[in-house]
């Protein structure tokens, strides 16, 4: 994909975000989530692409907007499929809590996974667990591999799991260890990219969270040099059939990166809506100046830029 494209998109999850940041903490996160898929679907139709959405806000039947299978971008230039999420932690933008980015990854048609909208289970760190971590052995197993590549104590280990009540054994298992944890309520995107990210404090992220979540994340895990496992976790009849329906067979299959993010083109692209992992939420200023902050990935060279934006035109929602 050509390169240029990294810097359009920067604008479409800014606006996504200035859309959505305007409802902080008024304890609606479905006007925020609305907000943000006005305002990403309008910008990406400015963008000289062909793309077509293949993650997004549900089935064609379920969501107006961004659904998946919906053709966005001014209709010219290369054909890329899209992953977007308009709000990624819309209860932290409900509640006005950390950890909320509006986030989409690109890719070269058919080379992002197309995951159904279910749970997966994932294993996620930086580099120092690739050929390291394994998600069919036990817990206690792959932090101390972790621990022993990154070549420090267990008790400076910091993992996050999202916390729920299915995480109860997994969460009791990684304090027997003696590791570090970090439980979120919600957004299991942003700490699964800050395991690559230098000096995030972020060294493994692991449970069950959403799958179209999961391939986002792959996305940057991607561009960072990471390691990402994953399997879908079917919780009844009707997920199996909406595995089936996407030509799944395999229910236990395990994804490893390559599977969830085919070869090497791919960007991932985020603005923090509230404060996420080191960036900045979204700032009204005074007369009407609105400054965002932007991280934009390429994995063709591995560049990670941090773009501060100043807007000076009103976005209203
Ligand atoms: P939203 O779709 O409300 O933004 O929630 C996102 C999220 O917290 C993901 O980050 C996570 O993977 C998933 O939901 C967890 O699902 P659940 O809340 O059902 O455990």
């Amino acid at each position: 994909m050509e390169r240029e494209l990294a810097l359009e998109f920067v604008r479409v999850t800014e606006a996504a975000a200035m859309a959505a940041g305007r409802l902080m903490g008024r304890g609606d996160k479905n006007g925020a989530d609305q907000a943000a898929v006005d305002a990403m679907r309008a910008m990406l139709d400015t963008v000289d692409i062909q793309g077509t959405v293949v993650i997004g806000e549900g089935e064609m039947d379920e969501a107006p907007m961004l659904y998946i299978g919906e053709k966005v971008g001014a209709g010219q230039g290369e054909a890329v499929d899209i992953a977007v999420d308009p709000v990624e932690g819309t209860n932290l933008v409900a509640k006005g809590l950390p950890g909320a980015i509006a986030v989409m990854a690109v890719a070269p048609p058919g080379c992002l996974f197309q995951a159904p909208d279910m749970y997966m289970e994932k294993i996620v760190s930086g580099p120092a667990g690739r050929g390291v971590l394994d998600i069919t052995r036990p817990i206690e197993e792959n932090l101390e591999a972790l621990a022993d590549r990154l070549g420090k104590p267990m008790r400076e280990i910091t993992v996050v799991v999202l916390e729920r009540e299915r995480h109860r054994q997994l969460i009791d298992a990684i304090r027997r260890t003696g590791a570090r944890i970090r439980l979120i309520s919600d957004g299991d995107v942003a700490p699964a990219v800050a395991t690559g990210l230098p000096d995030s404090g972020i060294d493994l992220v692991v449970g069950i969270g959403g799958a179209p979540e999961g391939v986002i994340a792959a996305a940057a895990v991607k561009c960072l040099g990471g390691e990402m496992q994953a399997r879908l976790y079917p919780e009844d009849d009707d997920d199996r059939a909406r595995m089936a329906a996407m030509g799944i067979e395999d229910t236990g299959r395990i994804l490893q990166l390559d599977d969830l993010v085919r070869g090497d083109d791919v960007l991932y692209v985020a603005t923090a809506i509230t404060e996420c992992y080191g960036l900045p939420g979204v700032r009204y200023g005074a007369h009407g100046v609105v400054t965002t902050h932007t991280v934009v990935m390429r994995s063709l060279t591995g560049t990670i830029r941090y773009i501060v934006a100043e807007h000076r035109r009103r976005y209203d929602v």
